[in-house]
């Protein structure tokens, strides 16, 4: 969980926006909800490395250098991460890539105090992913400092089968677009990889676009119900400096977030459909609970959707209380066989659903 620049600043970064955006993370609770790093993307290095070979800050958007800037990003509390990419440039072609010196970025990004890394996938040669990638994952391990590894390759090579044995977590799609169809998109490709996700290893359906204004708020409460359940990484792509109550409403969501952060760490899936519209979504949680979500895609009616046991994964005959985590209300009564609900268009029901002792 974290911030990343790139869905709403691209290439506008510098030091200030990263600095209230550590503090505003920070003043408005999203620290203690979670959200710990504090993610540089694209266009924070100057456009040429140094005589030396040295990837070096912009000296015009960030003069007080990184180290600095993870000084104070730890002095928060929080943690700094930093963007690369396996080519010889990055994707803006602003800034150098790292490809062919993978050992020397590395120790520099440890040497100042960088937590985290995203590795993009642009001006490569012709090396396979799984090598360029590869060397990366070798040069972060020998950097002395432990670093979160994120693969932005794209879901090239079947990702998923050998991204694990790299990084901690791994592209599964093209770059997500603020908008209900292309968030579906998404979240549909990275679907097909649940069975390789677990804990340390992340499918990645891309960042969040909760808050950018793209989509109504229904539909972002979908967006974020489909990552949490999905076990996506959960990192705000939207200016937390700025943010709506009701944008705050959905990135704070304890009990969403708890669903997302279950120490099982099983992805969810979706485990039915009817017709082209309606879905329903389950996920194992710790405790034998299950995370049930139903979906109506359609853009215009209400209709019932309708969890059965089978498709979910209770066994017949087992009785459970349900809890809308987003009314944050238990229904009444208890639900044995199938949980049954009027979702609106655009709109899902997120449930936890917790066994009845017989
Ligand atoms: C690629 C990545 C994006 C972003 C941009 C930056 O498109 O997939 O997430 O990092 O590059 O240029």
């Amino acid at each position: 969980m974290g911030w990343n620049s790139w869905n709403h600043f691209q290439c506008d970064i510098n030091e200030a926006v990263v600095r209230s955006t550590a503090d505003a993370l920070v003043a408005i609770g999203l620290a203690k909800a979670g959200y710990t790093y504090v993610n540089l993307d694209d266009c924070w290095a100057d456009s040429e490395r140094t005589k030396e070979g040295y990837m070096v800050a912009n000296p015009k958007t960030f003069p007080s250098g990184i180290k600095a800037l993870a000084d104070y990003v730890h002095s928060k509390g929080l943690k700094l991460g930093i963007y690369s990419s396996a080519g010889t440039r990055t994707c803006s072609n602003r800034m150098p890539g790292s490809l062919g010196y993978e050992e020397r970025d590395a120790k520099m990004f440890a040497s100042w105090g960088v937590d985290y890394l995203k590795y993009d996938n642009c001006y490569r040669d012709g090396t396979p992913e799984t090598v360029r990638f590869g060397r990366m994952s070798r040069a972060l391990v020998n950097s002395g400092r432990p670093i979160f590894y994120s693969l932005c390759e794209w879901g090239f090579m079947e990702v998923p089968k050998w991204g694990g044995m790299y990084g901690n977590s791994w592209r599964t799609t093209g770059d997500i677009n603020d908008t209900w169809s292309g968030m579906l998109d998404n979240i549909d490709l990275n679907d097909a990889y649940a069975r390789y996700a677990k804990p340390g290893g992340w499918n990645d359906p891309d960042m969040l676009e909760v808050g950018n204004g793209g989509m109504a708020y229904n539909e972002y409460v979908v967006h974020f119900s489909l990552w949490a359940i999905a076990k996506a990484p959960l990192v705000i792509g939207c200016d937390v400096t700025r943010v709506s109550n009701e944008t705050l409403g959905i990135l704070s969501n304890a009990e969403v977030i708890a669903i997302s952060q279950d120490r099982l760490g099983v992805q969810g899936q979706k485990v039915s459909k009817y017709g082209n519209d309606l879905e329903v979504w389950a996920g194992q949680l710790s405790g034998h609970r299950k995370a049930v979500l139903l979906l109506n895609r359609g853009a215009t009616r209400s209709a019932s959707i309708t969890a059965a046991w089978p498709d979910v994964g209770i066994r017949r005959g087992v009785a459970v209380e349900a809890r809308d985590v987003w009314k944050h209300e238990t229904l009444p009564g208890w639900f044995t066989g199938s949980l049954t609900a009027v979702v609106g268009p655009h709109s899902c029901k997120l449930f936890v659903l917790t066994p009845v002792p017989s």
